[in-house]
């Protein structure tokens, strides 16, 4: 079955900078390394070309190191998209980076103007409603100017809380069917996912939580093999895909791309 949840003909990625390597972290486990990122990030455009999608890739931004993780951007919906408001300073640029693209994609293309703040990467659409979990990047002020937006387009927003300590709510949880949703243990705390069938991340692989749904696969980080036969046995076609040097920035799957129709 597809939903507009996981099922998508448009991505937009943007090419890692040289920047990158100055990139934000919660913990400094070392810089990137650029030519192995730029090697996954190609595997990862093309896995997503590979489903028939069209992928736009953007030009590189050495003036802002995340811009690679343009999933904290925008929102795109099937009713239109929303430019975010990033709650890192150094991120607040690379909206107005992203908007003329969009602009060029969506008729309705609103704002979240603030004060309050909200990335992208806190927001998980199921395609029955948006979850928006609370962190140290997305705050009350954000999500509620969202949820206007929301409930004008008729989505129902549902506001939980990322775990302290963790970036994104999507660092710990990804939609794999408008049914299913992948999750650590953590984050499942036994309310954010009510009525949905969560898969535990196995003990050890926490790191493989962000992947995608993009199209009949799932995009998951390589390297976690208890994860990934899960995911098989479960019926997911899965891409391994490098995350090796996105993991140092705290970045995984979902954060490479918007993912869309129009
Ligand atoms: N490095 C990704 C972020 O902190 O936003």
């Amino acid at each position: 079955m597809t939903s507009p949840a996981t099922h998508f003909n448009h991505a937009i990625s943007r090419r890692p900078a040289a920047s990158v390597t100055g990139g934000l972290r919660a913990e400094d486990r070392g810089a990137p390394d650029l030519a192995r990122m730029q090697a996954a990030h190609d595997a990862y455009i093309a896995t997503l070309r590979a489903t028939g999608a069209k992928v736009v890739v953007l030009e590189a931004l050495e003036d802002y190191p995340d811009a690679l993780f343009v999933e904290d951007t925008a929102l795109c919906l099937p009713e239109g998209a929303i430019m975010m408001r990033p709650g890192a300073d150094s991120r607040m640029g690379e909206v107005a980076q992203m908007r003329p693209t969009l602009a060029g994609l969506f008729d309705d293309l609103r704002d979240i103007s603030g004060p309050g703040h909200i990335e992208g990467g806190d927001i998980l659409f199921t395609g029955r409603e948006v979850l928006v979990g609370r962190s140290a990047r997305t705050d009350a002020e954000g999500v509620a100017e969202l949820r206007i937006i929301l409930e004008e387009w008729g989505h129902s927003l549902r506001e939980l809380q990322t775990p302290e300590g963790v970036l994104h709510f999507k660092t710990d949880c990804s939609l794999l069917d408008p049914e299913t949703v992948l999750s650590t243990k953590l984050l499942d705390n036994g309310y954010c996912f009510d009525g949905y069938r969560v898969l535990h991340l196995p003990e050890g692989e926490e790191a493989a939580a962000n992947a995608i749904r993009f199209n009949d696969v799932v995009l998951l980080p390589d390297g976690f093999p208890k994860t990934a036969d899960m995911l098989t046995r479960e019926g997911y076609d899965i891409r391994p895909i490098d995350n090796t040097d996105c993991a140092l920035l705290d970045g995984g799957m979902s954060c490479l791309s918007l993912r869309f129709n129009v």
